[in-house]
This record gives C-alpha cells, sequence and structure tokens, in this order.
C-alpha cells in the first residue's frame, strides 16, 4: 500500500500540520472521515467528492485513473501531507500510479480491508462486495490470498448500492429487496467475514447485516484504514503538533439539493465548510501540459 517510493520520501519537505489529504468519487469517502476524525482529532482534513463524475465504479480503467491524478492533484495544491484514497474503485485501479507518481505518501483502504478480515475469518470462507471495477479486478483476492491462500473468496458486485446510498435510502425497503439479491450467493456460500469494499457501505450496514445475519463479520475498510493511517503518521513522524479542534474543509464537484443532511449521515456529525469547485475549470486551468504529464503515464501502464 505504502510504495518503496514513498517510503524514501523526504519527511523533512513535509509538514506535520499540513492537512490530511481525502478522496473519493463522491460522499463515501466521508465514512473513512469519520473513522479519521475519531482517531485524530487534531488532525486537519481536505476532502474532495468528485460528486459531479460519480460513479466512478462503472467507468474504465482509464477513465478512473485519470480522474485518479486529477483528484489527488487537486488535493495537492491544498498542500497535504499525506493523500489517503478512500475509494476502492480507484484502489483497485490506480493506486499503485500514484504511489508511484505523487511525492507524498498515498495510502488506499484495500490492503488493510483484506488484513482485517484474514484476522477475523473463522471458517476461512470471506464475502467481499464492492462496484463492478473492484470486484472485476480482482484485487481483493489476490491480497487476501497473498496472506493465506486457504481463504475462499466469494466476491459480488453491488453496483446499485452507491446510487441508493448517494439517494439517501438508507433504512429503506429498495435497499432492503435488492441487498437480498445481490448477497444471497454469499450466504448460499456460509461465509463468516464480509469485507465492505466500497467506502459507501457501511452507511448501510446494518441492512446488509441483518441479511447476512448476526454471526457474519463485518468489516469495514475505511475503519481498518484510519487505524493505518494512525500508525503510519505515528511511526513516520508526521503527525501534528495542534492540540486545536481540528478544521474538515470538504469540496465537491457538485452540490445536489439533498447533499449536506447526506453527508452529516455520514459523518454523524455537522458540517461546517462546503465548498462547490468547477472542476473543469480547474482543469482547464491546469493546462495541456497536465494532460500530457498524465497520458504519459497512462500509455506506460498499458
Ligand atoms: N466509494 C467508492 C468506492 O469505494 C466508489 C463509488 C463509485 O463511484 O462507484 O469504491
Amino acid at each position: 500500500m505504502i510504495s518503496h517510493n514513498n517510503s524514501s520520501k523526504n519527511n523533512n519537505l513535509i509538514q506535520n500540520n499540513a492537512a490530511i489529504g481525502v478522496f473519493d468519487s463522491g460522499i463515501g469517502g466521508l465514512t473513512v472521515v469519520k473513522h479519521l476524525r475519531d482517531l485524530l482529532p487534531h488532525e486537519d482534513i481536505v476532502y474532495f467528492g468528485d460528486t459531479a463524475r460519480l460513479p466512478y465504479g462503472i467507468k474504465s480503467e482509464e477513465v478512473v485513473k485519470r480522474f485518479a491524478f486529477e483528484d489527488s492533484h487537486f488535493l495537492l495544491e491544498h498542500g497535504v501531507k499525506i493523500i489517503v484514497v478512500a475509494c476502492n474503485t480507484v484502489g483497485s485501479t490506480a493506486i499503485h500510479l500514484l504511489e508511484e507518481h505523487l511525492n507524498i505518501p498515498v495510502i488506499g483502504v484495500m490492503q488493510p480491508g483484506a488484513d482485517a478480515c484474514v484476522k477475523k475469518t473463522r471458517n476461512k470462507k470471506v464475502g467481499v462486495i464492492g462496484t463492478a471495477t473492484t470486484i472485476r479486478s480482482g484485487k481483493y483476492s489476490q491480497k487476501i490470498h497473498e496472506l493465506d491462500s486457504k481463504i475462499k473468496v466469494i466476491d459480488q458486485a453491488c453496483p446499485l448500492f452507491v446510487p441508493l446510498v448517494e439517494e439517501g435510502f438508507f433504512e429503506d425497503e429498495a435497499t432492503h429487496f435488492i441487498a437480498k439479491r445481490y448477497l444471497d450467493k454469499l450466504i448460499a456460500n456460509n461465509i463468516d467475514t464480509l469485507i465492505l469494499g466500497c467506502t459507501h457501505y457501511p452507511v448501510i450496514k446494518n441492512i446488509i447485516q441483518r441479511i447476512v445475519g448476526e454471526d457474519v463479520v463485518m468489516v469495514d475498510s475505511g475503519e481498518e484504514t484510519a487505524k493505518f493511517v494512525e500508525k503510519y503518521l505515528a511511526s513516520n513522524n508526521l503527525g501534528t503538533s495542534k492540540s486545536t479542534k481540528s478544521e474538515l474543509k470538504l469540496y465537491v464537484s457538485d452540490l445536489s439539493h439533498k447533499f449536506q443532511e447526506i453527508a452529516e449521515h455520514f459523518l454523524h456529525n455537522s458540517l461546517s465548510h462546503i465548498e462547490t469547485i468547477d472542476f473543469e475549470q480547474f482543469l482547464i486551468e491546469k493546462g495541456q501540459d497536465f494532460r500530457d504529464y498524465i497520458n504519459q503515464i497512462l500509455i506506460k501502464d498499458v
């Protein structure tokens, strides 16, 4: 998850009191922010949710990779000290490129989720749910099998979950009905542990738990990532020296009428700073050089 390149990055250049940058395709990553704020109450956070271009989970890998660089560079312009990629879809397609090409540490959500599920399973039957792109990538199975090749992984794409969640259908019959259709296969395979492999899913965790049964252990990859970030900042001497209450700045590329209500549900808290940015304008201002830089990276990656 942390590239070799990252570990050699010059920490002296990184301002300890700079914010942690977090991005996702939408507001799903706020489930990660919630845990980061619980564990690291003095760390400032700059969040970017690319709500105008959501969902990422049904787009091609190339498009997701391009978006990942654009979103990361938006955060870099805010002077963040690390970037948390709070999106499994980006984690499954582009994180290796971000780790290689950004000059600050990049932390994804998949490895902490995989580590936790390997520790938690008793019968070695693990379910993974995520977006179509995340499941198609097979990255969770790969990471789990690197840790324990005997674990049987049963995965299932749940493409309708993201729109249901963004619509605010948290405790809704429609969500229950669709979740049942998706989860039946996992139940039939007798899983005892389930990775919520999309940062949008923790807000419908109760519905999922009721369907799969109380005995199935849920792994929230966002929660595991926040624990990882806490350890990473401490062991790399990157923690803030501030003792004041932290600030959360939330930027989105589109602000729907229900946004604030839904975002506050994700965060279990109220929001003070939300700003809509014209992302197309941001990209125009970055110019042709920036487009060429991304194109070069993508050409070499195929
Ligand atoms: N929340 C994102 C994830 O973890 C993806 C949602 C989407 O844009 O499809 O995969």
